[in-house]
């Protein structure tokens, strides 16, 4: 693959040491936001990059050049801007350092499906980096409706701005969805790759930019005492959640359209699998650790149509208490069709068909309203091969676990059996935790926004893994409707632990989900 980070001549690499690790600081760059006055913007980027500023993560030499579709000015974005981050990160916000960002950000205007506003858009640019000095270093950013991508990417293309100029890099940031489904994925690649390198483009997954789920390879492949249990001799199966507490929001438009499989399967769990499931890469590089994830999607066996209901579960919301609060059901949030059979949770039991797996179940469960919210690894070992106490212990005894939690708290659990203090022989769970302690890290917009401008592809998804996503949930979501819970939709009250169908699916392996 093209290697596209190229060298920056007049300007000598920086770093800055955080909490004792030196970080390597991003050359001069202009970052082209369409979509700059929407949700994304002002929730996530432009209050993200204000924090890099803030605290000296960005070079002196860089400008946001927000794209919008309506006319504004620069005084009324820089203000729209401002109130955003101040909403954002409230007593964060410094208004020094505010001035001091605020004087990079432009705003430019373009209707996406009228080719010729991309010339107009290119001037802007053009002139923007002359007034900056960013050497032809640029980012697109779409932070736009996904029915935008296509259209927006070959106008750019067309105007002749997915080019690398003399000495700069293009490159080119897409949010997911990355298409609804295998042929929509793979069309959005294909406009892609006629006018990007796969080296430019970076599918985002937030996901993998959690400082937790970075720590998975760290913690597997760093440690001598892990890998060797790593395996289907001591590993009897593996458990992935992400619970959320909250419903749907205000994306029903979205999300209706979507549904739990689109929206955190293809992405976000099957990257969690890939990453506690993959083989060594022989180097901490982004094509090689790209490469072994792609390896472990490629052996999860196929799901058959016929079979839908022994390896997936569906459920819906109906209303419900969280927080003490009473919460309506997915039905009744605005914009939900009353009759919608859309899922907004899933727990899919997967198998991966390869030496290190055979035999060793995956459970994926993610859903919206549930009663907590969390994310977690949990590794569960096979239980040992001979009872010895079992003359004196009559209950079994608990085989050990590893979790590893991405959020709320980022901690790494070990349980495993001790001694009661006092007792003969009475076992007990006993935890050890690894906690992060939070000196200062980078939020998972931040990381992603700096490894892009640094040319690092670790942490986005390759256009291969995209697609075999895709192609793995296929048969699964051309066949929803044979999941025999659909009919009985809403089948699991906000603030409860998802339809109790989930737990059948363990408890026919003879397992039990993790707690919430
Ligand atoms: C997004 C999904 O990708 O991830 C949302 O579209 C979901 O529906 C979100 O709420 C969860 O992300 P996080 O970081 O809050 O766990």
């Amino acid at each position: 693959m093209e290697d596209t980070n190229k060298s920056i001549p007049e300007i000598a690499r920086r770093t800055k040491v955080v909490d004792q690790c030196e970080l390597s600081l991003p050359g001069p760059f202009g970052l082209v936001l369409f979509g700059a006055s929407g949700d994304l913007s002002r929730r996530k980027l432009i209050p993200s990059l204000y924090r890099l500023s803030k605290n000296e993560f960005l070079p002196e030499r860089f400008f946001v050049l927000g794209v919008t579709r309506t006319e504004m000015d620069q005084a009324a974005f820089r203000k729209m801007m401002r109130d955003a981050v101040y909403e954002s990160l409230g007593n964060e916000f410094e208004t020094d350092a505010w001035q001091r960002f605020e004087g990079k950000l432009y705003v430019t205007k373009v209707e996406h499906d009228r080719p010729e506003e991309y010339h107009s858009l290119k001037d802007a640019i053009l002139a923007t980096e002359n007034i900056n000095e960013t050497m032809g270093n640029r980012i697109f950013y779409l932070a736009i409706p996904p029915e935008a991508y296509e259209t927006v990417i070959a106008n750019l293309g067309e105007a002749g701005l997915s080019r690398e100029e003399e000495g700069g890099y293009t490159r080119i940031i897409v949010e997911k969805p990355i298409g609804h489904d295998l042929p929509s994925a793979r069309r959005l690649n294909a406009v892609l790759r006629s006018y990007f390198s796969e080296g430019q483009v970076y599918r985002m997954d937030h996901y993998l930019a959690k400082e937790t789920v970075q720590n998975i390879l760290m913690f597997r492949f760093a440690n001598a005492v892990f890998e060797p249990i790593w395996n289907r001799r001591y590993i009897d199966h593996v458990q992935i959640t992400v619970a959320e507490t909250l419903g749907v929001e205000h994306r029903a438009g979205y999300y209706d359209r979507a549904g739990v499989i689109r929206d955190m399967f293809q992405n976000h769990l099957f990257q969690l699998l890939a990453l506690t499931a993959m083989e060594p890469p022989v180097e901490f590089e982004a094509e090689r650790v790209r490469d072994e994830k792609m390896k472990v999607l490629r052996s999860i066996r196929p799901f058959l149509e016929e079979d839908v209901e022994n390896f997936a579960v569906l459920g819906q919301y109906g209303e419900g208490e969280i927080k003490d609060k009473m919460v309506t059901g997915y039905k009744g949030e605005p914009g939900v069709p009353a009759d919608s059979i859309t899922p907004t949770y899933a727990a899919l039991k997967v198998h991966i068909d390869n030496w290190r797996w055979n035999g060793v179940p995956f459970y994926l469960r993610s859903g919206k309203r549930l009663s907590k919210r969390k994310a977690e690894i949990s590794v569960h070992f096979k239980a040992v091969p001979h009872l010895m106490f079992a003359k004196t212990l009559e209950e079994r005894i608990e085989p050990n676990t590893i979790v590893i939690r991405v959020q709320p708290e980022e901690v790494i659990s070990l349980i495993f059996q001790t001694k009661k203090q006092g007792s003969r022989v009475c076992l007990s769970n006993s935890i050890m935790d690894y906690v992060y302690q939070k000196i200062f890290s980078l939020t998972d917009y931040e990381r992603i926004l700096m490894d892009c401008m640094e040319g690092d592809q670790m942490l986005f998804v390759r256009e291969d893994s995209v697609e075999q996503s895709w192609k793995i949930l296929s048969p699964l979501l051309d066949n929803l409707k044979s999941c025999k819970e659909i009919s009985r939709f809403p089948n699991y009250a906000a603030g409860t632990s998802g339809p109790p169908e989930a737990d059948m699916l363990l408890a026919g392996d003879g397992r039990v989900w993790m707690p919430l």
